[in-house]
């Protein structure tokens, strides 16, 4: 591995654990809750984030250059929540991904869907391409509509990524997580999935974190969240801070209570 794919995966994961926080959500779904005005929902959150995984179209309109944020840059897509949504392709080449000084780049694999044998050519090629430039990549293990999301599958999507040269993999929380963290070589990253209450989120993260995930590659638990910026100070907390889920569900109910408006 060398030194400047290295330096890369330490920048995006500081100390081996990272707060990433996702809005790349657009790239197939549109303008999403919360993420219909990118630059605006980005802007407040930028100085928690350890790093910002989004799509160069997005990192070209709304995020300023110079900010101090490592950047992991979705590199595939070209499928809509209309159509199939394993049918992927590699959107955002490596030598692009330089250009815009990318610290990561980010690509979908759908393992036991109807494009799994692309999506891992997909991940392979990034890879290869990767290696020449130091430029890791980043495996979203994502999961088709049909797709069971336990340990045995996301163990299984997980590994194989690992195998096919990812740096770092994402996946979802399941019930015996230790199990896909342990029978992954590489760092392991949560999603957040689907909007869920504040204090459950902050669960989620704090028990993957326990079972040996890196830290979080969360999105709408963030940006949907009551107060964005109170979240993600919360989500923090528990990845980075060690605080139990009491805690940090503490300080996000006092960072929203500050940010009420007056009656
Ligand atoms: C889509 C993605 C998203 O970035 C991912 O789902 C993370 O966001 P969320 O926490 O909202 O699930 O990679 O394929």
């Amino acid at each position: 591995m060398s030194w400047g794919l290295k330096d890369r995966v330490e920048r995006v994961m500081k100390g081996g654990r990272t707060v990433m926080l996702a809005v790349d959500h657009g790239y197939f779904q549109g303008p999403t809750t919360g993420l219909e005005n990118p630059r605006r929902t980005i802007t407040p959150l930028l100085p928690y984030a350890d790093s910002l995984m989004l799509t160069r179209g997005v990192l070209r309109t709304s995020v300023d250059p110079g900010q101090d944020v490592p950047i992991v840059l979705r590199a595939s897509g070209g499928t809509s929540i209309l159509k199939e949504l394993s049918d992927e392709v590699v959107t955002t080449s490596i030598e692009e991904a330089v250009r815009l000084n990318a610290s990561a780049v980010a690509v979908s694999v759908f393992v036991g869907s109807e494009h799994e044998k692309e999506t891992l050519s997909n991940l392979s090629e990034l890879v290869n391409e990767g290696e020449r430039y130091g430029m890791p990549v980043l495996a979203v293990t994502a999961v088709g509509r049909e797709m069971a999301r336990d340990a045995r599958y996301l163990g299984l999507a997980c590994r194989i990524a690992a195998e096919l040269g990812a740096s770092i993999v994402k996946t979802y929380y399941c019930a015996d997580f230790r199990k896909v963290v342990d029978g992954c070589p590489v760092p392991v990253v949560i999603a957040g999935g689907k909007k869920l209450p504040e204090r459950d989120a902050l669960q989620l993260a704090h028990d993957a974190v326990a079972e040996g995930a890196a830290g979080v590659d969360m999105g709408r638990n963030i940006f949907q969240s009551s107060d964005p910026v109170a979240m993600i100070r919360a989500v923090r907390g528990v990845v980075r801070e060690g605080k139990g889920v009491d805690e940090a569900y503490a300080s996000f109910a006092e960072g929203s209570a500050r940010t009420l408006p007056a009656r």
